[in-house]
């Protein structure tokens, strides 16, 4: 299966992709997870990123579509695969089109910027390995530790409430309008946001027939 998971930042994308790789056994590429990776060893993709991440900016169109198509060439991707946070902009879906992806379905998670800008104070990220958690809503069986892989949790540095609300307006202006561009081509499948991280996976798995 192809799927890409759509939504704003905080809606639970990177969570409910933690969840449906190991279900669906197909991996997930997180764009966000490549670039932090990037930058944290300094590579020159890293390098071009940071300044627009920290500022809750999205990355060039040309260097995201560059990382992507690195990746989905890859022998894991060939039996399907998991999209996080990616396509994020009109160029980038066309992009991934023009090489020849079909994809099985787009689910778009929805919740309010308020929810947000709340859920997104609470969130912790293994430093190793980019699991996500949640100091209420998702905690680690031990507090700071990672349960994937024992890494130490940090918060995000742009998970402040004002770089938060600054990814808000740009996921309303660049990446919204993708919902459209996937409605047309009967891929869009809408999930309301659910109170507990299980109930949103049921949801999920319910708009794809699974
Ligand atoms: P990226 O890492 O993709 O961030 P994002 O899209 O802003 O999304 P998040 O990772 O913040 O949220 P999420 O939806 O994965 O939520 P999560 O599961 O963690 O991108 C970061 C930056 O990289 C961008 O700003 C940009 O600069 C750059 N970038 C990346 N891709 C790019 C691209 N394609 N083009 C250009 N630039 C790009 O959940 C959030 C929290 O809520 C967690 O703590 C979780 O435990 C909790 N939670 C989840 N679900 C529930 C639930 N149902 N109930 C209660 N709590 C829940
Ligand atoms: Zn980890």
């Amino acid at each position: 299966m192809k799927l890409i998971l759509l939504g704003p930042p905080g809606a639970g994308k990177g969570t409910q992709a933690e969840i449906l790789n190991k279900k669906l056994n197909i991996p997930t590429i997180s764009t966000g997870n490549i670039l932090r990776a990037a930058v944290k060893n300094g590579t020159p993709v890293g390098l071009q990123a940071k300044a627009y991440m920290d500022a809750g900016k999205l990355v060039p169109d040309e260097v995201i579509i560059g990382v992507i198509s690195e990746r989905l060439a890859e022998a894991d991707c060939q039996n399907g695969f998991i999209l996080d946070g990616v396509p994020r902009t009109i160029p980038q879906a066309e992009a991934l089109e023009k090489v020849g992806i079909t994809f099985d379905a787009v689910v778009s998670l929805e919740i309010s910027d308020e929810e947000i800008v709340e859920r997104m104070g609470g969130r912790r990220v293994c430093a190793s390995c980019g699991a996500p958690f949640h100091v209420k809503n998702l905690p680690p069986k031990v507090e700071g530790v990672c349960d994937a892989c024992g890494g130490k949790l940090e918060a995000r540095a742009d998970d402040k409430p004002e770089v938060v609300r600054d990814r808000l307006k740009v996921y309303h202006k660049e990446t919204a309008p993708l919902k459209d561009f996937y409605a047309a081509r009967n891929l869009l499948k809408t999930v309301e946001n659910q109170p507990t991280v299980a109930e949103t996976t049921t949801a999920i798995l319910k708009a794809l027939g699974l």
